[in-house]
Formats: structure tokens, sequence, C-alpha cells
């Protein structure tokens, strides 16, 4: 695209805009299972510290070279420092990147696509524990249902970027994302009041600090960047329609707690209940498709049709999150496309949903691909991608540049005092623990 480009409209547009990618599957499904398998409430605070020391500078980082540059992920490295090939090859993975995590996210979106389709059927009502895990496990293990449920998952989401309404979609989310925060605040009443409960609670607030290790940092650090659509570009694309007026520093602070909250309360309505439900916490991906069930079952006890629409309208609103996501991720791999093969729309979005459907196949057939799959993009790739972002900034791109677009050429007071601190964090604090994290991860 070239000539006049779209810019945000106001301060809310671009907080609702980069809250609306960051707030999906990431926060309600990997977030609690993300806690589960490493160890609780230590997990909980490793992620805390990771978002505000390191997500929060990468953030600001990505925002001011894609504002910069006024070009998307691929390009906008190589437009801000011209006849480097290594800029280009970093941004050809901000690019891959987001179409290899899309091909799992849409296994999942498949899982709750058949979640909501079972919640039409009522099938949740009065289920016992063991009856709610066992729907899952036999979904998940059954050859075609996750197959055919995936591929109409991403089927859809496809479409609807081929047929550039995407614009439906986003509206549709702005009612049903704050549906889903409503819901899940009802659900956490519903969950901590299952017998057994309490020993979730305990999990969430009491950090067992032992458990923490190089591996549990990436983790916890993999997960604040995923979850924020770090370390891959597209903040650098949503940075290239952000009004020269607006305050970085605010949209990003403001983006990760929205993030945070709504990852946080998705824990505090899940964990109780996978207590309650006699769940392993380290269940793996499945965990909130086998505990949150359960809440919706002993909901219905007195009134069956309040638990049947209640779950309706959580599937729903989870898969239009998940589909909002599953938008952008497309997107970054149409526009590229498009730019650099000159493919038209949907040639470009057949091609994708080949590539992605396929290797989603295999994701949803063999468990240990999803898990290698998904390690390696978390908390390899976007810690790598993120890694480059802040080099870039802090040694390719000048101070003063950097300074002008952080405290919009000094037209706001308090991110000008905060400046030396933003950089200091950008140029040596963010590189050096993300290369830290990255290393002891591989080697423990
Ligand atoms: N942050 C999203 C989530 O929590 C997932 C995601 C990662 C994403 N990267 C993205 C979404 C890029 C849109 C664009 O579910």
């Amino acid at each position: 695209m070239s000539g006049k480009k779209e810019r945000f409209g106001s301060r809310t547009a671009v907080i609702m805009a980069m809250a609306g990618s960051a707030i999906g599957l990431g926060n309600i499904w990997r977030f609690p299972y993300m806690v589960g398998e490493h160890g609780g409430a230590a997990f909980i605070v490793m992620y805390l510290l990771a978002t505000l020391l390191l997500s929060l500078p990468v953030f600001i980082t990505e925002v001011t070279i894609g504002r910069r540059s006024r070009k998307g992920a691929f390009s906008a490295m190589s437009e801000l420092h011209p006849g480097h090939s290594i800029w280009e090859f970093v941004g050809l993975l901000a690019v891959i990147v987001p179409l290899l995590i899309n091909s799992y996210y849409c296994v999942i979106g498949g899982w709750s696509l058949d979640f909501l389709l079972r919640s039409c059927a009522a099938s949740f009502v009065r289920m016992s524990p063991s009856e709610v895990t066992s729907v899952f496990s036999q979904m998940s293990s059954s050859r075609w249902e996750p197959v055919v449920m995936h591929l109409s998952f991403m089927g859809i989401s496809t479409f609807i970027v081929a047929h550039g309404v995407k614009a439906g979609i986003e509206k549709f989310s702005k009612i049903s994302i704050p549906a889903l925060f409503f819901l899940i605040i009802v659900m956490i009443f519903y969950s901590v009041t299952l017998p057994g409960a309490s020993e979730g609670l305990k999990y969430l607030v009491k950090p067992d600090f032992s458990q923490v290790n190089g591996e549990t940092m990436a983790y916890a650090l993999g997960q604040s960047f995923y979850s924020l659509s770090l370390g891959m570009g597209a903040i650098i694309t949503y940075g290239s329609y952000v009004h020269k007026e607006e305050d970085i520093v605010v949209s990003g602070a403001g983006t990760a707690v929205f993030d945070l909250t709504f990852a946080i309360l998705a824990g505090f309505a899940i964990m109780p209940a996978v207590f309650a439900a006699g769940i392993e916490p380290g269940a793996g991906p499945g965990l909130i498709f086998q505990s949150v069930p359960y809440i919706f079952s002993s909901m219905g006890e007195e009134v069956p049709v309040i638990s049947a629409a209640v779950s309706f309208i959580f599937f729903l609103a989870i898969v239009v999150a998940a589909m909002t996501s599953c938008i952008s991720l497309i997107e970054v791999g149409v526009t590229f496309l498009g730019e650099k093969f000159n493919l038209s729309r949907k040639k470009s979005c057949c091609l994708l949903f080949v590539l992605c459907g396929g290797l989603g196949i295999v994701c949803s057939l063999q468990p240990s691909v999803f898990d290698s799959l998904d390690w390696f993009c978390s908390n390899v790739m976007l810690l790598v991608l993120a890694f480059c972002f802040v080099v870039f900034a802090g040694f390719v791109m000048k101070k003063e540049d950097v300074r002008e677009e952080i405290t919009n050429a000094g037209a706001k007071p308090l991110n000008v005092r905060l400046f030396n601190v933003i950089y200091f964090q950008i140029k040596w604090i963010a590189p050096i623990a993300i290369a830290v994290i990255l290393v002891t991860n591989f080697i423990l």
C-alpha cells in the first residue's frame, strides 16, 4: 500500500485494536495450562515480571519501528535500514512464525467450535467430573472429528480474510469480548464454590519458588510475548497505523494491563474447577476443555437451561476471540504474498489454507508435533525475533529517532522524563535478559 495510510482514530481505538489482537486463546486456553504445567503461583509471578520488565519495552520497540517506518512486519526494518539483507531475513521470519502459529492455533479453534456445537445440545448439563473429562479425551482422540472441526474453523477464518469481510467479525468481537469478560467473572463465583475448589485457589496464590528454573522463565516470557502478540511483527504492523500524536508508552501499558487482567481472571475461573474435578493441573493443552464444562454442569443442577445458555455464549465468545486473532495471523501472510509475489488476496488465502491446514492436520493427529511446534514458536522464535527487534531499535536506529517516537518529539513530558529508563531497558536489559533466558533454556 502506498500513499496515505489509514490511521487509528483515537487512543481508545489503538488500545482496543491491540487488546483485540492480544486477547485470544492465549489468555483463556494457553495461560491456565501453562500455569498448571509450570508450578502455579510461582509461574504467575514470573509472568508478571516478564511482562513488566521485558514485554513492555519490546511492545514499545515494535510500535516505534512500525510507526517510524510506516511499513508492515516484513519490510519495516529494511525500510529503516536499507541494503542489509539480515533485516530482510528477520522480516521474513516475522511472516513465517505467525503462519506456523496459525496452524496449531486453528486446531484449538476447532476444539472450541466442537464444544460450541456440544453446548447447543446442552450436553454438559448434570455430567460428573469424569464424564466431563472423557468428552474431551474422546473428541481429541477420535480420528476425524478434531480434523473436521479444525478445517472448518480455519476455512471460515480464511473465507473471511479472502472476502475482505473482516469488519463484520471485528465488530462482533466488540460485543463478545466484553461478554466473555463478564462471563469469566460469573464463572469465578461458580468455580470457587465447587467442593474442593480451595486447593485450586491456594495453587494460584501461594508461590513455590523452588519450582522456578531457566525453563520456567523461558515459558513465562514466551507466554507473555505470545499473549501480547509480540515477537512476530504483529505489533510492528499495528504500529504503522498508529497516529503521530499517540502516546506509545500509554498504549503499551494499557494493552498489557488489559491482557494481564484477562489471563489472571481466566486462571481464577479455571484452576479451582480443575482441582474440584480432580484433574491434574499439568494436564496440558486440553485443560480448559476438561475443566470448564464441569463448571457448567454444576451450574445446571437447578436450571439446566441457564447452564446450556452460559456454556453456549462462553464457547461462542471464545470462538470469536480466536477467530479475530486467527484472521490477523492469516492477514500477515496475505499482505506478504501480495507485496512480494503480487498474488491476489483469494489466491494467497487458498495457498495459506492448504499450507497451514495441512500442518494443522499433522498437529491435530500428533500431540508431539503440536507440542514441539508450540515450543519452537513460543519459546524459541518469539524470543529470537523480539531479541532482533530490540537490538535493531537499540543499536541500528539512531537514538534521536527512537526518542522522537517515544516522546512524540518532546510533546509528552512524562515520556521525556522516562525516556532514559525505557531506552536503557530496550538497549541493554531486554536483549541481555532475552539472550540469557534463551541460552539457559537450551542448556538446562
Ligand atoms: N495474542 C494472541 C492470543 O493471546 C495470539 C497471537 C499471537 C496473535 N500473535 C498474534 C494474534 C498476532 C494476532 C496477531 O491468543
